[in-house]
């Protein structure tokens, strides 16, 4: 392991949130966070003006941090003659990503359980990459980027999305109860109510990683000038994830 890849894996499996006690949190935080499935339709339509699914069925599609599954397994009903690579290097959210693809007989998904740094990855190999919310972990960002964008093919769509700003985890619990007593997602958040010490400890831990400088945070002008410094063309550029996050269209 080079020394980049030993401060990239030391930063991210063993810093902030553990990972592998997190899927179900993870899918509870999507329930309860209308936002998260705003960022999942907005890869579906960006894919599809990049690649009509009609005239280019058979793209092939790398997830990088794919969780438990929730982006790939939209994009795999889009594409379903897609080549789609589920890269995740963490057992449990596999195990849960695979159940949701064994649900819907999704055969063309390849689960790859490996961190980022440890991909054998090979330059114009990729039509479309999605990495939600991963890259802030994936330091030096800047290095990440460049190998992203040399994996890309020419034309290829990069969609990614990344928490650039700081956690601040009872804003989040205001928001879910906000939500819950105007009547959206009521009974999820009811549901999630048992769980939250779980789920505020995690977020916790996660800020203070940000505080330490550990996990990437920026604005998203920062965001567009990594993406452009790294090769990309940038073609939209905006905040999501309830700001927290800013969401970028890119092509090589
Ligand atoms: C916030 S979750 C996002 C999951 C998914 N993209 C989503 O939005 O639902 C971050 C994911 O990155 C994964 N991860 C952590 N270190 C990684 C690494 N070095 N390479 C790739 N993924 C990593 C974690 O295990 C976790 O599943």
């Amino acid at each position: 392991m080079n020394k980049y890849e030993q401060h990239a894996s030391a930063a991210t499996l063993n810093a902030g949130i553990d990972w592998d006690s997190y899927p179900v949190l993870l899918d509870m935080q999507a329930d309860l966070t209308p936002e998260y499935w705003e960022n999942v339709d907005a890869l579906l339509e960006n894919s599809r003006t990049f690649f009509d699914p009609e005239r280019n069925p058979n793209v092939r599609i790398c997830d990088i941090g794919a969780g438990t599954g929730n982006f790939c397994r939209a994009i795999a009903h889009q594409y379903p003659r897609a080549s789609i690579t589920h890269l995740e290097p963490t057992p449990n959210m596999n195990a849960r990503a695979r159940q949701k693809y064994d649900e819907d007989r999704l055969s063309n998904i390849s689960i790859v359980e490996a961190p980022f740094a440890s991909y054998e990855w090979q330059p114009e190999e990729w039509d479309i990459i999605v990495c939600v919310n991963t890259l802030y972990m994936l330091t030096p960002h800047q290095e990440t980027l460049q190998k992203i964008f040399t994996a890309l093919k020419p034309g290829g769509l990069f969609f990614v999305v990344d928490f650039g700003r700081k956690q601040v985890p009872s804003d989040w619990f205001w928001y879910f109860l906000g939500n819950a007593v105007k009547g959206i997602n009521t009974w999820k958040y009811l549901k999630a109510v048992p769980r939250f010490g779980k789920m505020a400890t995690q977020a916790k831990s996660g800020s203070q990683t940000q505080v330490e400088g550990l996990w990437w945070t920026h604005t998203t002008e920062e965001f567009g000038e990594a993406l452009t410094e790294a090769g990309f063309t940038v073609k939209d550029l905006k905040p999501c994830y309830r700001d927290y996050a800013d969401m970028a269209i890119c092509t090589r």
